[in-house]
């Protein structure tokens, strides 16, 4: 554990541990918890770890949450390139309104998580009943929750769910540096690696276990192929343009021939693009309207940082761990 000297900062609402509801407070008090990869504790809610306030969220997010037929709701495993399928989803989805090619794109001054709002991380922190009033059909939306906690009007509607997950090891070292940024902003310490691979191994993740996330998405994408599409952080690295083809049919926004024509693929690419977002003023220097510094979300952006980090009995810890969960599922990881 390391100690920064700068002194801590107000952490966003989603990482607050005061202020907790009465009903939540009691509920606490019986869950599992262990340590936490950000604050104090990490809870198991519904067979899935998380941090206090947003088992807050969660709960008002199930209570309240009345979704539409039209919605979008991108759900990803955290640190699985959320970040980047927001906005790819947002220029996509919103190319009639927001021509790709125009120099006031909101991509260019907003970050995705401000156009694409989390509901239990963001909305239903700020607020118990939030006001969708502003948002224009389709609404596009984020979550962590797996599949079983989603909202029932959620999984009973036409509701499109956009999965997206990364290979466990590029995810872990990608958790790790995220919640070691955030703990140094907030709290002022780190948590060694080793320490947060052992939590990992054993299912005790931010939203995890990892493997159940996934093979609930998974599961879901085979029976309902047109409620769930199931993407991988590694296959549109390396295959971008057929992915983003693949995920315009699935929303029914097809690219026309025209589009094609124009580049409009392409620059939906480039606009997304690493590269592009993370050295935008936007994201270099701004910060969420919940407050985090919009740069944390951009690292490397890349497959395979895992080798800058692993030992072999690592590997071999994790591969293991994975074989035996994801046994008979047919899911497989790329580690290009
Ligand atoms: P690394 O930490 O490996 O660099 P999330 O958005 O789910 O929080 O995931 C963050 C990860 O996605 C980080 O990975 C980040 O660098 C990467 N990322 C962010 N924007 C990206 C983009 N436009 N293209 C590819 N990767 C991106």
């Amino acid at each position: 554990m390391t100690t920064s000297q700068a002194s801590p900062q107000i952490p966003p609402k989603c990482l607050q541990e005061h202020d907790l509801s009465e009903e939540c407070k009691e509920l606490l008090s019986i869950l599992p918890k262990e340590k936490g990869w950000i604050g104090s504790y990490i809870y198991n809610y519904q067979g899935f770890w998380t941090s206090s306030k947003i088992i807050q969220g969660v709960i008002a997010c199930q209570q309240h949450f009345q979704a539409q037929d039209s919605d979008i709701i991108l759900v990803t495993t955290p640190k699985s390139g959320t970040t980047w399928l927001k906005s790819l989803l947002f220029a996509l989805a919103n190319r009639m309104k927001h021509p790709i090619f125009d120099q006031n794109h909101p991509l260019l001054v907003k970050n995705p998580h401000d156009l694409v709002p989390y509901l239990e991380l963001k909305l239903y922190i700020d607020e118990q009943v939030p006001n969708f009033s502003s948002f224009t059909s389709p609404r596009l939306l984020s979550t962590h929750l797996p599949y079983a906690s989603l909202p029932k009007s959620v999984q009973e509607s036409g509701t499109k769910l956009v999965y997206l997950c990364r290979n466990p090891r590029d995810t872990f070292i990608s958790m790790w540096h995220f919640s070691n940024s955030i703990r140094l902003d907030y709290i002022g310490t780190t948590n060694s690696i080793d320490e947060m691979f052992d939590l990992f191994c054993k299912g005790v993740s931010i939203y995890g276990p990892f493997w159940n996330h996934l093979l609930g998405y998974w599961k879901k994408s085979t029976e309902k192929p047109n409620k769930v599409i199931f993407l991988m952080y590694e296959e549109i690295k390396q295959q971008p343009k057929i992915q983003l083809r693949r995920l315009a049919e699935f929303l029914e926004c097809p690219f026309s021939i025209e589009e094609e024509n124009c580049g409009v693929v392409d620059e939906i690419l480039r606009m997304c693009s690493f590269e592009n977002l993370s050295n935008l003023e936007v994201n270099t220097n701004g910060k969420l309207s919940t407050g985090e510094k919009n740069k944390v979300f951009f690292r490397k952006g890349e497959v395979g940082d895992w080798k800058n980090y692993f030992t072999i009995e690592m590997s071999e810890k994790l591969n293991h761990v994975i074989e035996q969960q994801l046994q008979g599922s047919g899911l497989r990881f790329l580690y290009i």
